[in-house]
């Protein structure tokens, strides 16, 4: 018998008692031993419920008993949660987690950690909620260089963007929502200004490129400021908008990005909507490979919990190498990196297409019959640098999103 302790009965945590308990038999025999919950730690009390029996409030507990061999962790946050990954593991308990914050801060830390203490430190739910990405990259995509990453990442986010251009919600709608149905983050910023994207983004760098990509250093805007009349031009376009979070390799350099793009029926990723999640890896060998699923929620998050701790009790005694060098990968300043932008600006369109042609060059112009007193232009590929330079003499801007170029 395998005994694990649960850190957190939220959200996360409580779906992972309930797959552990709905799935006991198959679970067993996928693991090669019985998974029993031994502990759950949580401040609150659930009185009446089941897992009464098993609760307790403190983690001295749980680290202080020999039998837990595997713990759970889906609490968020970096701490205490940092200090229990590491007191976890000090003690010889593989750690599974669905901890974004933890991972992205201290994954090179805690997966060296595991591997001096031959434990695994795992978190397929950190990524993309129920969706394999983290276990392919470490083990099935090896043959390849990864060049390219976009990921749909966060599901509330995409919740909102598909609701707002479908059904012509308000933001504050949908958020609201969202955060009912149990996607959201506490702290709602962290979804719609894109820190969540960014921290998920961070962690698949890093396995796909080896080195650690600090989430601090890629440039992270949110959704906030996208409202219904982009979706509008974009409908007219044949464009729809979603937040990426994007990594690229070009030739020696790295760039990494966090931000809304705006992005044909042609792009892969077009059709993912609502709370789902997609993730389109590009390797210089396999070409391109997409990941689709819920990106967030209860039971499929704990279903990827889950499925590492079936991969930490078939590996109880051996650590599963994974490759993430504490070494910092250099990012390139994104200035650099090149693309198209939909520009909104005040005006008449046919006043200033003259003056505009000048300043971004080979502009393709669009209005809207129902949309007074301003228009809007897609720019030719170019630098953000230069983006940024021309922009800074065309005056009336409104606002500028990226275009995606399949
Ligand atoms: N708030 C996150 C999301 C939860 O919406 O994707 C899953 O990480």
């Amino acid at each position: 018998m395998i005994n694990v302790a649960v850190l957190g009965y939220g959200t996360v945590g409580s779906g992972v008692v309930e797959v552990l308990t709905t799935n006991s038999d198959s679970i067993a025999k996928r693991a090669g031993d019985t998974i029993n919950i031994k502990y759950v730690l949580d401040l609150r009390d659930f009185p009446g419920e089941p897992i009464e029996k098993v609760l307790v409030h403190d983690f001295d507990t749980i680290i202080n008993d020999d039998e837990i061999d595997i713990v759970i962790e889906a609490m968020g946050g970096t701490e205490p949660a940092y200090t229990f990954a590491k007191a976890s593991l000090e003690r010889g308990k593989s750690y599974c987690t669905s901890n974004k914050e933890l991972v992205a801060k201290y994954g090179p830390e805690l997966l060296e950690l595991a591997k001096e203490k031959g434990k695994n430190f795992l978190f397929e739910a950190s990524v993309g909620g129920g969706i394999p990405i983290i276990r392919p990259l470490n083990q099935s995509l090896t043959a390849d260089e990864i060049m390219e990453i976009t990921g749909i990442l966060n599901g509330t986010t995409n919740f909102i963007l598909t609701k707002m251009s479908k059904e012509g919600l308000t933001f504050d709608e949908v958020l609201k929502e969202a955060q009912e149905l149990g996607y959201a983050e506490r702290n709602p910023a962290a979804d719609v200004e894109g820190y969540d994207a960014c921290r998920k983004i961070a962690i698949l760098s890093s396995l796909a490129y080896g080195k650690h990509v600090d989430y601090e250093e890629i440039y992270t805007e949110g959704i906030t400021k996208i409202t219904d009349t982009d979706f509008k031009y974009g409908e007219k376009l044949g464009l729809t908008i979603k937040l990426f979070g994007k990594s690229k390799r070009v030739g020696d350099k790295f760039y990494a990005m966090v931000a809304p793009f705006m992005i044909s029926s042609d792009n892969p990723l077009y059709s993912v909507n609502d709370v789902l999640n997609g993730i389109l890896v590009k390797g210089n060998v396999i070409g391109d490979v997409m990941f689709y699923g819920a990106g967030a929620g209860k039971l499929p998050t704990a279903s990827a919990v889950v499925a590492d701790v079936v991969d930490a009790a078939k590996h109880i005694k051996t650590n599963i190498m994974t490759l993430w060098s504490s070494k910092k990968l250099n990012l390139d300043d994104i200035k650099n990196s090149e693309k198209r932008f939909f520009v909104r600006l005040k005006g008449d369109a046919k006043e200033r297409e003259t003056e505009l042609k000048e300043i971004f060059g080979d502009i393709k112009v669009i209005t809207l019959d129902d949309v007074k007193g301003e228009f809007g232009v897609i720019t030719p590929v170019m630098s953000e640098a230069k983006y940024e330079e021309a922009a800074s003499k065309a005056s009336g801007i409104i606002t500028r999103i990226r275009v995606e170029s399949v």
